[in-house]
């Protein structure tokens, strides 16, 4: 089983980026983190990670036919792009959507999200956990346990 996990604009800078709102551990930390969890629970991890929106589509597009799942962290483009959403309504492959921080609590422009509905589902709020969580959750979900 392939997860592909797709990192948006400046996740690249996470563990020195605003750590009261994010946290501590760096973006090759948490990639480390869910390897581990990824080999244990027997699947295969893709990692991406971009600051550039078409990029970010590119990759989307990129899931079709190889890519069982995916954990989608599209940071600030989950508020605003119709760009990604168009894309995964075309792949239609069965995503979690993942935050860091608690969107719903934060300022209303990022108390939306263009992908919500289209996702499996969404975890929000429990930090570097969350993509533990997220992963867990869509390969008990694609094993149907
Ligand atoms: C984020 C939340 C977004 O609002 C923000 O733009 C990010 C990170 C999160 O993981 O909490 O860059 O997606």
């Amino acid at each position: 089983m392939l997860i592909a996990v797709l990192n948006g604009p400046n996740l690249n800078l996470l563990g020195t980026r605003e750590p009261e709102l994010y946290g501590t551990t760096s973006l090759s930390e948490l990639e480390a983190m869910l390897r581990a969890e990824a080999k244990r629970l027997e699947v295969t991890l893709e990692w991406t990670q971009t600051n550039h929106e078409g990029e970010f589509v590119d990759a989307v597009q990129g899931l079709r036919g190889r890519a069982d799942g995916a954990l989608v962290n599209a940071a600030a483009f989950t508020h605003t792009s119709l760009a990604i959403r168009d894309a995964f309504l075309a792949v239609k492959v069965p995503f979690v959507e993942v935050h860091l921080s608690n969107i719903f609590a934060r300022e209303p422009e990022r108390r939306h999200s263009r992908l919500a509905d289209l996702a499996v589902g969404v975890v929000a709020g429990f930090g570097p956990a969350g993509y533990l969580l997220a992963l867990q959750a869509l390969v008990g979900r694609l094993r149907g346990s």
